[in-house]
């Protein structure tokens, strides 16, 4: 089974979810994933980690 960790541990996201909530709202940038789906958009401490699921995903 594909690991799936969690990232934003503010809203309880895991990686599927953020990349599903990416891909829901063709999100290109952090800020963009924030306005979407809020993740990256409370304590900021995961923008990093959804930095690099967007260069995986655009990759
Ligand atoms: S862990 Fe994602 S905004 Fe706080």
């Amino acid at each position: 089974m594909a690991e799936d960790p969690v990232i934003c541990t503010c809203l309880d996201m895991c990686k599927s979810e953020i990349l599903e909530g990416i891909r829901a709202n063709g999100c290109k940038s952090v800020e963009e994933v924030g306005d979407s789906i809020e993740a990256g958009a409370v304590c900021g401490s995961c923008v990093e980690d959804i930095q690099t699921i967007l260069d995986e995903e655009y990759s």
